[in-house]
């Protein structure tokens, strides 16, 4: 009994792990967090395709295969209009380029009910430019795959990003809503280990975060001195 419970606490723990998206449209820098080895996603947006002179619904769509083909994950693809009826007919057209893109909506009425669409025709959604647990609350109730608190963004506006984080957590466990919360607007790599604190399922983060957390001024002193004293070695086993 008292096994099972530990095996099943194990696998309740290794179930909920941490997904580490990264938050650009940049292939090179796409390309260098997955070869870390730890990339589970990409999300993209209007303004990082932009950045990266995509233009043209030939060439968004040439480029989302090929961020698909690199990274073996759900890629979330933004619709650009803003009524029901074009974001459905754009979000169908995006979720048939690849079965790992993940249709990004944006958190409006006309976004709420083009999701409730998509969840009944299975279209996986992320609903993003969220701000408050009500708008989180909307975005499981219409059944989106992933929502998308912006902390960086409310931090910049004067209000703490990672405590809608610990909040949304907090009511979809209560309420028993599957919708994964996907941390985003990350700036810094303590904003990823806060998040991962305050319960995300998902931090999307830009190339910079994810590098940062390797970052320890003690790991650099203590790599120095070991390989300071690996000289010593390779000398003992010359003079044996
Ligand atoms: C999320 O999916 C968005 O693309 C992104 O995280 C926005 O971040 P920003 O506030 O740095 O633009």
């Amino acid at each position: 009994m008292a096994a099972n419970f530990k095996y099943s606490i194990l696998n309740f723990k290794y179930q909920i792990r941490m997904k580490f998206f990264i938050d650009t449209a940049n292939l090179s820098q796409i390309e260098e967090a997955n070869q870390l080895g730890i990339l589970d996603g990409v999300t993209t947006n209007p303004s990082l395709m932009a950045k990266e002179g995509i233009q043209g619904e030939e060439a968004i769509a040439q480029h989302y295969k090929t961020i698909c083909e690199i990274v073996n994950g759900d890629i979330s693809a933004e619709v650009l209009s803003t009524d029901f009826k074009t974001i459905v007919e754009e979000g169908k057209k995006l979720a048939a380029i690849h079965p790992n893109i993940v249709v990004k909506v944006p958190m409006i009425k006309e976004g709420v009910k083009a999701i409730k669409w998509f969840t009944d025709n299975g279209i996986r959604t992320n609903c993003t430019l969220v701000f408050s647990a009500g708008q989180a609350i909307l975005a499981a109730k219409a059944g989106a795959a992933y929502v998308s608190p912006f902390i960086g963004r409310i931090d910049d506006s004067g209000w703490d990003g990672v405590q809608l984080i610990e909040q949304i957590a907090r009511i979809y466990s209560i309420q028993g809503f599957k919708t994964e919360i996907l941390a985003a607007s990350i700036r810094t790599p303590n904003h990823i280990t806060l998040c991962a604190e305050a319960g995300a399922d998902v931090c999307t983060c830009p190339l910079e975060s994810i590098l940062g957390l390797l970052k320890h001024p003690l790991t650099d002193l203590g790599l120095a001195k070991f390989l300071e004293d690996a000289k010593k070695m390779n000398k003992v086993v010359e003079d044996v």
